[in-house]
């Protein structure tokens, strides 16, 4: 079932943290809201899921306006980051929770809490207490009382932010597999974590201080971000004030090839290089500076390099030979892997 804002703005005692969101997660589809901290993401959940009203706006559910529906006719379930499990109930109790406030039948009740806790391979664990559990335990049955109720919607508020960080990585893959078991599920899911919203979402809506800055596909954001913010959010990113010149753009004295679009000649710009795009040694666009830092990752190589002033990374296969602190090197990129982004907090 669909997920609609119609420019819903929230405000907190005067102070607008949600600024006129327009949005929509299509039926099935999971949209992570990724942003920093504060930008308001959770406020938008809260919208969604009743706990909140907008000051303006409207908020719809499968084309329904929702906006004046108490949280508990919504038909949506939610996790949050705390788990919230009642500790003094057996897992089983935990999951039936939202189905007796809702007075479902008794027989209905069995049988949808043992659905929930074998899609959440928590079946073998009904009887337990949630300290009884581990934090990963705790909260699949968190995600088991969400689903108990069979939600049309999904909202999930950085719900693996609690957990370490293997643990996490063993979650997202299950969360990516609920979603394939529940396919008409739409999920909204927030997160800080640019690894979870890559991993698991089919958009990501990037927020920034209560405003929508980008919404599109992971590809999209990574390959073509529309300006430094999302950029720079969305994985690492090397990103070099430029001058537009007549063929492509001047970057600290040096000309480098790119696609400078319809941008005047004399604009200030910033020209955005992935860093495993970045490669060690000759080739075309060469930029030359000094190793400040290398860092040893396994597989690749970490180089942070001083450029003109500027810190440019590049990741590079693992180096038989890496060069050391100090030492001088040529890196280089290939036009087209490059991107030019409007000026911003560089220029
Ligand atoms: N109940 C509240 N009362 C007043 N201010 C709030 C309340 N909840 C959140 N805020 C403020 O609203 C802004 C957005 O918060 P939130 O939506 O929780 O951001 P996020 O989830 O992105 O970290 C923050 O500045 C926060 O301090
Ligand atoms: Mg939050």
């Amino acid at each position: 079932m669909s997920i609609r804002f119609d420019s819903v703005t929230v405000a907190y005692d005067g102070r607008v943290v949600l600024d006129s969101l327009d949005l929509t997660v299509e039926p099935g589809e999971v949209m992570a809201l990724l942003g920093p901290s504060g930008s308001g993401k959770t406020t938008a959940l809260r919208a969604v899921a009743g706990f909140v009203r907008p000051a303006s706006g409207r908020v719809y559910l499968g084309g329904e306006d929702v906006t004046d529906l108490p949280p508990y006719r919504r038909g949506i379930g939610m996790v949050v980051q705390s788990y919230a499990l009642f500790p003094h109930l057996r897992v089983e109790d935990n999951v039936a929770f939202g189905l007796k406030a809702r007075r479902t039948p008794r027989a209905g009740i069995r049988q949808r809490v043992a659905e929930a806790l074998e899609l959440t391979g928590m079946a073998g664990h009904a009887r337990r207490y949630p300290r009884e559990l581990s934090g990963g335990q705790q909260q699949r049955v968190a995600i088991a009382r969400a689903l108990a109720i069979r939600p049309r919607v999904l909202l999930l508020d950085e719900p693996l932010s609690a957990l370490d960080a293997r643990l996490r990585s063993g979650m997202l893959a299950e969360l990516a597999r609920l979603h394939r078991e529940l396919p008409d599920v739409s999920m909204l899911y927030v997160t800080h974590d640019q690894i979870e919203a890559l991993t698991l979402a089919d958009r990501i809506a990037v927020m920034d201080t209560a405003r929508l800055r980008a919404c599109g596909t992971p590809r999209e954001l990574y390959r073509a971000p529309a300006d430094e913010f999302t950029a720079s959010f969305v994985g690492g990113a090397n990103l070099l004030p430029v001058t537009v010149a007549a063929r492509g753009v001047d970057f600290a004295g040096t000309g480098l090839e790119a696609d400078t679009g319809d941008a005047a000649v004399g604009a200030r710009a910033t020209l955005c290089v992935r860093p495993h795009l970045v490669g060690l040694g000759e080739g075309p666009n060469r930029i030359s500076g000094t190793v400040t830092d290398i860092q040893w990752r396994g597989a690749t190589h970490r180089l942070y390099v001083r450029v003109a002033g500027h810190s440019v990374m590049a990741d590079v296969r693992e180096l038989k030979d890496p060069p050391a602190h100090g030492d001088p090197v040529t890196l280089h990129f290939a036009p087209e892997d490059a991107v030019l982004l409007p000026a911003g907090v560089l220029a």
